[in-house]
């Protein structure tokens, strides 16, 4: 067994985000086009005797995340413990710099980097199409985060297929000071559509016909997400936001999944350091990133 493993594990944005009436099991069925980009956690596995958490934040704060046994990653190593039945816990170390509920999936790519990570520690060599299984168990958006890249999401957003996609895109990222709850702002999907019959979501055509030419501009005009009134009902600053990149010289502008962080889409990264000094004082934190990147790796 190895001393010690870290994984880099990347923050994800929605570059599509088709959202149908809740199901029976109150998840709703999505279509979607994630994107990985380049902002990553770091999670670092050593054995021990039982499993511990400790989470530090890299400009995030950390206070909200759980360090028990409900923290997400800390259940991906149990459950692949579980999978394999071997008797081995963690100490486990989370340097966060996605932010905490901010749409980004942190707390599912930390679960994909803890399967990655422990996967590697104990040698247990677990075939991919497993570990997209427990995956997939453990939350919607942790499947995308262990193979990264820019992919297609159906089902609850858990079944995962590449996407044709060329060339590389920057983005600013414009972090709030506070996270949304994701099932909130599903519930408030749920509320503005009441009474209403919502469709089945689609992939919209123009989006990937962008994405195999590497079209900036066309991938900025097809960039859609239906959860963005919900974000913009329950935190009303982000639609000031948004139309703030749109007005400057974004080629998209839009909050990134459930919200709050709002994504704007740049020609280069020149222009990117650009837009990130129009939008300063709009928001805490913004931060640049390329994507798409890979999903969670070991890195030591
Ligand atoms: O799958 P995950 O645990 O990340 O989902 C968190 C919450 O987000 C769910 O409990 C549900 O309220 C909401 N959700 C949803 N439909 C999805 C994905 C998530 O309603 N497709």
């Amino acid at each position: 067994m190895r001393g010690r493993v870290t994984v880099a594990a990347p923050a994800k944005i929605n570059l599509s985000l088709g959202v149908g009436p809740a199901r029976d099991d109150g998840f709703h069925p999505l279509a979607t086009v994630y994107q990985a980009v380049g902002l990553y956690d770091e999670v670092t596995v050593r054995p021990a005797r039982e499993n511990s958490l400790t989470v530090h934040g890299d400009g995030v704060d950390v206070c909200d995340v759980p360090t028990d046994a409900t923290n997400l990653a800390l259940r991906a190593a149990a459950r692949l413990a579980a999978h394999h039945g071997v008797d081995e816990a963690v100490d486990m170390t989370v340097l966060k710099r996605i932010p905490v509920a901010g749409g980004m999936a942190g707390g599912s790519s930390d679960a994909a980097g803890a399967l990655v990570a422990c996967d590697a520690l104990w040698e247990t060599g677990t075939p991919q199409h497993e570990l997209m299984a427990l995956a997939a168990e453990l939350g919607s958006d942790v499947p995308f985060c262990l193979v990264g890249g820019t992919a297609v999401g159906t089902g609850r957003g858990e079944v995962v297929m590449p996407a044709m996609s060329r060339g590389s895109y920057w983005w600013v990222l414009a972090l709030a000071a506070e996270g949304l709850s994701t099932p909130d702002v599903f519930a408030e999907f749920d509320r503005l559509h009441a009474g209403s019959s919502v469709p089945e979501p689609e992939i919209p055509d123009g989006l990937m016909a962008a994405l195999r030419t590497g079209d900036v501009e066309q991938l900025g005009t097809a960039l859609s997400n239906d959860l963005q009134p919900a974000a913009f009902s329950l935190r009303p600053e982000l639609e000031d936001l948004v139309a703030l990149g749109l007005q400057g010289s974004a080629h998209g502008a839009l909050v990134s999944g459930s919200g709050p962080t709002c994504l704007f889409l740049a020609e280069d990264e020149t222009h990117a350091a650009t837009l990130r000094e129009l939008l300063v004082g709009s928001a805490p934190t913004l931060l640049l990133a390329p994507g798409p990147v890979p999903g969670a790796r070991v890195i030591r």
